[in-house]
């Protein structure tokens, strides 16, 4: 069993793969925290408690005068507000005396099989005899709140999962202005603060800096996880690197606006708290009623940000990810996005898939502009009804011409918005979301529909399934191309509009829950402005995720890069798309261009009609290569080797199957210089085992590929890659 508890000492334990946990009812029956590291033998742990009484400004609990305790100073398992510890607070609940001072007390907990799950909300699932939950029940006596604090571990992963549920068991309706998923104190500060920032067009960018005395955020309070922060951050040792030292990984699987708030006190102690945004947050609690937070998913590794990464990689893609394409390779597509934009019709996509057919391409997706009337970004979105001028006769037969050249078809869709110039909005101006009085701000020439009420979420299904019946329809990719503005439901009570943007959210993941179970064939794509809600709560409704409109090979191995620090290569769609670039006007190698994308979920986006004969023998070697490679990208190990924000002339990573017999290894060249020396030192082989190279056809040691590397030392062009197959021999 992974979770104990000892009755003496009042300590819970567990135990997640190679990493422990543990934490205690302390004074005043508070949880205290004390430890979350390398997995540790049955103990004591008496002693780890940090509370040093420090003075007059640290407070003793009422009842306590004259005690060395205050909780000022201790590490809390889920800090409440304003009730003697002056940091970060995990929770803040308002009373009927206009308070905001909260109070939690261990009342009792619940050791059960299987993990918890959260209504209607994402969260790591798994089987009954693989996990077990740790349900802790702290009260608050005026308020009457209970506050379930729920831990899952997972057999073999060293993770553990946290989330809160509140249930006002009073008598009185309550305020809670902010309901983190978790927090975690260490009894020091000695971290690097890793994070992802980013912006459109460039997600996912890698940051590190070592905590100081102060409270840092990385959040979002744009009503979606956003192109500007992933809600992922992780502390690691300062000597943290890719395969060595300690790395914690913190994870919210959550789509809307969130906040990760790290602070070092006086004392030189250091707290994380994670969770929703409390920023324009409030919900209001009444009697008998539940709130859940979002979970949180916390990774020890011991080894390195890599270790950290593949635990998230194959916690996400196992216990995560649903549905018919979890596990399944997915099919080569050709998108139109960039091959046409809004310039098709029939004939210009049976062209490309004509093509596509006779190059090995398995699906052609229809991007945005098949309905209403659009024809640019100004208007129709909301009329989910195709535009017979470009695809005469509707969508049946072109889906029909399309199967029968052996390809399957998919479709974008942008749901959550609506054009003022559409039928939807002439019918229904108010299903904007906007704050009763104010005028809705525009971005892209559209407005954001109010996913908080039932008739619009029920609209979208039945429109949106209307065009899913009326063809053979594979695919779906789900944009989101705005954040929110003046985001306070006309459809709610003033006293509640601050629950618009949490109620926004679960509007969205109650409409995916439909669609998504009633087309369950169907592969879903996530995807908002590219990678703006490249979120862990979004990989479990669709698989993959569009991974910036970047589609710049060289720009994408820093987006991908970073990307793959908490995400698993399976879910970052990538594809080849036409020279010069789009975003950047850059020319990169046909073949570069195929590399960069291999890495992840592969498909072009180029018209392949304009493609030389040259140029469509290289899209059949890479559609053979994506054949051979892609069990290996997709089920396998993924090492960051070489990291494109260290070092401008270089960037390689490589997967390595499970059961270590095989590798695919990428080098690329960003830009070149003069003797260019390159021993790629690489990782995750079987030491003792030996491996052929496809590039030299020798075979070596993996403990020699590992420690002196593979000799890539010769005159490389900008852009130039390379693709290296292992294959263990003996
Ligand atoms: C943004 C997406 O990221 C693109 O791939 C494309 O689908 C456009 N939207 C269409 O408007």
């Amino acid at each position: 069993m992974p979770i104990y508890y000892n009755e003496q000492t009042k300590t819970f334990r567990l135990d997640a793969g190679k990493a422990s946990y543990a934490f205690c009812v302390g004074p005043c029956d508070t949880l205290i925290h004390l430890y979350f590291g390398p997995r540790i033998p049955d103990g004591d742990l008496s002693g780890l408690e940090f509370s040093l009484g420090l003075s007059s400004f640290s407070p003793n609990p009422p009842g306590m005068a004259g005690s060395r305790f205050t909780l000022d100073a201790a590490l809390q398992e889920y800090p409440a507000n304003g009730a003697g510890d002056y940091r970060l607070s995990a929770l803040a609940i308002r009373g009927e005396n206009g308070s905001s001072a909260t109070c939690l007390r261990y009342r009792s907990h619940e050791i059960r099989d299987g993990k918890y799950a959260l209504e209607g909300m994402p969260a790591v699932y798994a089987g009954e005899a693989a996990a077990q939950t740790l349900d802790v029940l702290l009260e608050d006596p005026l308020t009457g709140a209970e506050v379930h604090l729920l831990y899952g571990v997972i057999e073999g992963f060293d993770a553990i999962t946290r989330a809160a549920v509140i249930r006002n068991a009073g008598s009185a309706p309550f305020v809670i202005e902010k309901a983190a998923s978790a927090a975690l104190d260490f009894p020091r500060m000695d971290f690097d603060l890793v994070h992802l920032y980013g912006q459109w067009a460039q997600e996912r960018q890698l940051s590190r800096a070592p905590l100081t005395h102060d409270i840092r955020t990385i959040a979002s309070k744009r009503g979606s996880s956003s192109h500007n922060h992933t809600p992922f951050a992780a502390l690691a040792g300062k000597y943290t690197s890719e395969t060595h030292g300690e790395a914690y990984g913190m994870s919210l699987i959550y789509s809307g606006s969130f906040a990760i708030e790290t602070e070092c006190d006086a004392y030189d102690a250091a707290r994380a708290v994670l969770g929703i945004n409390p920023i324009d947050f409030e919900w209001i609690l009444a009697p008998g009623e539940r709130f859940s937070t979002p979970e949180a998913v916390l990774v020890y590794s011991g080894e390195g940000l890599g270790g950290m990464s593949r635990t998230f990689h194959k916690l996400y893609r196992r216990h995560l990810c649903r549905g018919e394409w979890k596990e399944k390779i997915r099919p080569i597509l050709v998108n139109n996005w960039e091959a046409t934009y809004f310039n098709f019709n029939e004939e210009k996509l049976l062209a490309i898939a004509k093509d596509a057919a006779e190059l090995g391409i398995e699906m052609l997706v229809m991007d945005d502009g098949w309905f209403g009337k659009r024809n640019d970004d100004k208007s129709s979105l909301g009329d989910w009804f195709v535009n017979e001028e470009k695809l005469k006769g509707g969508l049946k037969p072109l889906v029909e011409k399309v199967n029968a050249l052996g390809l399957q078809f998919g479709i974008w869709f942008e749901p959550e918005m609506i054009s003022p110039d559409s039928d939807l909005f002439r019918v229904h101006p108010d299903w904007v979301l906007c704050a009763p009085g104010r005028k809705p701000s525009i971005a892209r020439n559209q407005y954001v529909l109010d996913m908080t009420r039932k008739e619009v979420r029920d609209y979208l299904f039945d429109t949106i399934s209307g065009v899913l019946h009326s063809a053979n329809i594979a695919y779906v990719k789900w944009d989101f191309n705005r954040n929110l503005t003046e985001a306070a439901s006309p459809a709610l009570p003033p006293e509640r509009r601050k629950e618009t943007g949490h109620r926004y959210v679960l509007g969205l993941y109650e409409l995916l829950e439909r669609l998504t179970s009633a087309f369950p064939r169907v592969l879903f794509e996530g995807c908002s402005g590219g990678g703006g809600r490249f979120d862990p709560a979004m990989l479990y409704y669709s698989p993959q995720i569009w991974t910036s409109d970047d589609s710049d090979a060289i720009e994408r191995c820093r987006i991908q890069y970073g990307t793959s620090f908490v995400y698993p290569p399976s879910s970052i769609s990538a594809h080849v798309s036409a020279v010069p670039n789009h975003q950047t006007g850059r020319v990169t190698d046909f073949s570069t261009r195929g590399n960069v994308a291999m890495a992840g979920a592969f498909g072009y986006e180029l018209d392949l009609t304009k493609l030389t004969a040259e140029e469509k023998e290289l899209v059949k070697q890479q559609v053979a290569q994506y054949h051979a490679y892609a069990p290996l990208v997709q089920d396998g190990d993924f090492y960051r080797l070489i990291s494109p924000f260290e070092d401008e002339n270089r960037c390689a990573w490589m997967s390595v199957s499970p059961d270590r017999s095989e590798a695919l290894v990428t080098f690329v060249v960003p830009k070149t210089k003069v003797n260019f020396t390159s021993y790629l030192r690489l990782a995750g082989l079987d030491p003792d085992r030996f491996y052929e190279d496809s590039l030299t056809g020798a075979v070596r040691s993996g403990s020699l590929l590992m420690n002196a590397g593979l000799n890539l030392s010769r005159t490389w062009r900008d852009g130039e890659s390379v693709l290296i197959h292992l294959k263990a021999v003996q």
